[in-house]
């Protein structure tokens, strides 16, 4: 029989399960393949911490948030022994190769895996849709409706109160979940990491929305960097892989907005909420998509590959490739947003 374990790594996002379930009925049913589950990623392959993933474990998952894996922020290759320990894993378990779920720390990770002869496949999983070699990555859409909602929310309070009121939503280096929920609450400024923007300038939108009556809607992507500061806030340090923990930025934006327009302003940070709960069926869809593509890739011997979405095929792109680039904003959709702020 042959055998693919799979893991899910990194911040976990909506559609995980989807993914997880897609992999196991497609290998089952087409390519004859049975799975084991490394738990809580790439700790679970140095831990030796697997379970079996038979069909019927996979039963109803695709709705539900979360992964049945477990995740975490190991990084396989901080740890003593370097990829051996992977390799000497996928030996014991008799397995072919291995899909990793995971975003741009956990892809790094398996191309560097996947260098030293370990048979890895990725699969892009972010809530930030930053993977440039992806038009889009499952979990953002989920993000951008939760966030939606949520700012819906704010909306009705800050209109009662007549205030404004400041979204912070997460993206890390990118302000695609700020741009589209932005642009579906209806946001009187959207300001994110590729655009730079005086506070000043946000002051004017938000009083212009004032001065007719509107409660100022802000909505601010974490790593927001204004006009005159040269790195995004981040006061907490560094993660596992290395890269600045983001968050709060609107907590001083609060302040500062106030100070210089003089209204009572508010500022919610929206966090892991966005990362929560059940796929919408977008999400669903593509990350069922890839999972089934992810073995597709394995019984095609194409290691070392990402699944990735490209219109609306489904298609594999190197290791390489698919890090190259950070996908961020393109300055055209920031400026055709911006044409409705204020
Ligand atoms: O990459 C997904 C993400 O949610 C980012 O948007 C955010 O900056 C980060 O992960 C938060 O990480 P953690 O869950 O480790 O706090």
């Amino acid at each position: 029989m042959k055998r693919l374990g799979i893991l899910t790594s990194g911040g976990d996002c909506p559609g995980l399960n989807a993914v997880i379930r897609g992999a196991v009925l497609g290998g089952a049913l087409t390519h004859g393949y049975e799975f084991i589950g490394f738990r809580d990623g790439w700790r679970g392959v140095l831990d030796d911490d697997v379970l079996p993933l038979p069909r019927r474990a996979v039963r109803g998952i695709s709705r539900l948030g979360g992964t049945i894996l477990g995740t975490s922020r190991t990084n396989p290759l901080k740890e003593d022994g370097g990829p051996a320990p992977v390799s000497d894993s996928l030996r014991r378990h008799g397995l072919d190769g291995l899909i990793a779920i995971g975003g741009e720390g956990t892809l790094a990770a398996a191309r560097i895996l996947s260098d030293t002869g370990i048979k890895v496949i990725g699969v892009p999983k972010t809530i930030d849709n930053d993977l440039g070699a992806t038009d889009f990555t499952f979990g953002f859409d989920t993000a951008v409706q939760t966030a939606t909602e949520a700012i819906d929310r704010l909306r009705t309070t800050g209109e009662s109160h007549h205030r404004c009121m400041i979204a912070e939503v997460m993206g890390r280096n990118t302000g695609w979940i700020a741009l589209h929920a932005g642009i579906a609450t209806g946001a009187h400024a959207i300001l994110i990491p590729e655009h730079r923007v005086t506070l000043n300038q946000v002051a004017a939108w938000v009083n212009s929305a004032n001065d007719r009556g509107r409660a100022p809607l802000v909505v601010v992507a974490e790593a927001f960097v204004p006009a005159g500061q040269d790195a995004p806030y981040s006061p907490r340090g560094l993660d596992t892989f290395g890269r600045p923990r983001l968050g709060g930025i609107s907590m001083l934006l609060e302040q500062q907005l106030q100070g210089l327009t003089g209204i009572e302003t508010r500022a919610t940070v929206l966090g892991h909420i966005q990362r929560g709960g059940e796929p919408t069926a977008f999400n669903r869809v593509l990350a069922t998509r890839l999972g089934m593509a992810a073995v597709r890739a394995a019984a095609a011997a194409e290691w070392g590959t990402m699944v990735s979405l490209r219109g609306t095929d489904i298609i594999t792109v190197g290791l390489d490739e698919a890090l190259e680039t950070i996908k961020t904003v393109p300055e055209s959709l920031y400026l055709e947003a911006e044409e409705l702020f204020g």
